[in-house]
């Protein structure tokens, strides 16, 4: 079955009559009829499925789970209150005092928060290592190495590291990988298939995919998957009932708006690295960009965020270019409906490598709008940086 055959009908509603979406379920006291029943619930909390109290799973949570958990490839999936806690939940079960954990540089920036103000204090060190090292992360391998953290492709900068390859000797060494899968989704790219342990997602961005929902989902092999749960419930961590719904209603049309994202992204792009003042455009699908390769042999598509960089400017002249396009919001997040554009600064952030590329970064995300609308916008934005005085 194809994955859109699976987006449609997975984590619905059964039984002679239904409604067509799983329901907003709210509860917090689930009632029994029998004390033997209220006990039995209560020995098996901590399997998916099992009704016993809300904050353990409601069950649109368990639809929801199990839809992500069939998507992914993995044994379960647990659903939490945003993507960062997706990313933090997922580490934590991995680590104890005295433990090394090697960090992508390309992650999301929070992590890094995560790391330096929370992991620390644990006595936990974070190494960062340049995503693009391949099979050589071996030699970053230390005995109290537990747990690799990686994105793919990298925020902001887009590069594209070899999962695989990655994963290959993490497993042979004991130490779980876990993977940001956010911007492919799982129907263009299954990280648990290449031999990662653990995917996690911000379902704010395409998952949900409307701008008005935040969540995280972390799926995980069988190898991990109770320590996670278990580790997620011990902190308390769950979903709200109505970013549950509009996340299982938002998947049900992910595979036609990753298409119609895939196809303007593509279109945007290549008009971009023919502009005079664009130096590169950062997109998967570009061969310039590092990693291009492992993404045409892993990855089934590419999704609709991508950045340029482009000659310097002052800002003011940013400000003129930005402030007047009349399609692109400008704001946080990514992959909704809407197009946004924001200007990237990873300078400060990245240490291993540190980032040498001169030039202004800008990362779009293309939204539903017409693609070659979008293109107007931008060349009227490059019409006024050419006038800016
Ligand atoms: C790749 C990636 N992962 C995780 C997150 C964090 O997700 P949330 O905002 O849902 O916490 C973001 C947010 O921008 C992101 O871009």
């Amino acid at each position: 079955m194809s994955i859109n055959h699976d987006l449609l009908h997975l984590g619905r509603p059964e039984g002679p009559v239904r409604p067509v979406n799983t329901p907003i379920e709210m509860a917090s006291t689930y009632l029994f009829d029998s004390l033997a029943d209220y006990e039995a619930a209560r020995a098996a909390r901590f399997e998916p499925g099992t009704l016993n109290y809300g904050r353990y799973g409601t069950q649109s949570t368990f639809a929801l789970e199990a839809m992500m958990a069939k998507l992914e490839g993995g044994h379960g999936c647990v659903a939490v209150s945003s993507g960062l806690t997706a990313i933090t939940m997922a580490i934590m079960p991995f680590v104890s005092s005295g433990c090394h954990i090697l960090i992508a540089n390309s992650v999301y920036g929070p992590t890094r928060g995560f790391c330096s103000d929370v992991l620390s204090r644990m006595a936990v060190t974070a190494e960062y290592f340049d995503p693009m090292i391949g099979a050589d992360i071996a030699s970053l391998l230390r005995p109290e190495t537990s747990a690799i953290v990686l994105e793919t492709p990298g925020s902001g900068t887009f590069e594209v590291p070899d999962l695989r390859a990655i994963a290959a000797v993490a497993r042979k060494a004991g130490v779980v990988t876990i993977v940001d899968n956010t911007w492919a989704t799982p129907t263009y790219l299954r990280p648990l298939e290449l031999g990662l342990d653990i995917s996690v997602h911000s379902g704010t961005k395409y998952l949900s995919g409307h701008s008005d929902v935040m969540i995280g989902l972390i799926t995980a092999n069988e190898a991990c998957f109770d320590r996670i749960r278990r580790s997620t419930l011990a902190f308390g961590e769950r979903a709200s009932p109505t970013e549950i719904f509009l996340t299982l209603r938002g998947l049900r049309t992910l595979g036609v708006r990753m298409e119609r994202h895939a196809a303007s992204g593509i279109k945007v792009a290549n008009w971009l690295a023919n502009q005079k003042r664009v130096r590169s455009v950062l997109h998967p699908a570009l061969p310039d960009c590092p990693g291009h390769d492992i993404w045409k042999r892993d990855f089934d598509g590419a999704a609709g965020v991508f950045s340029f960089i482009m000659d310097p400017v002052t800002k003011p002249a940013l400000a003129d270019f930005i402030d007047k396009l009349e399609l692109f919001g400008i704001g946080l997040s990514w992959g909704g409906f809407e197009s946004l554009i924001l200007p990237v600064d990873v300078s400060a952030v990245r240490t291993a490598p540190r980032w040498s590329q001169d030039g202004q970064i800008i990362r779009l995300s293309i939204g539903l709008d017409d693609p070659d609308a979008l293109i107007t916008d931008l060349a009227a934005g490059f019409d006024r940086l050419d006038a800016f005085a």
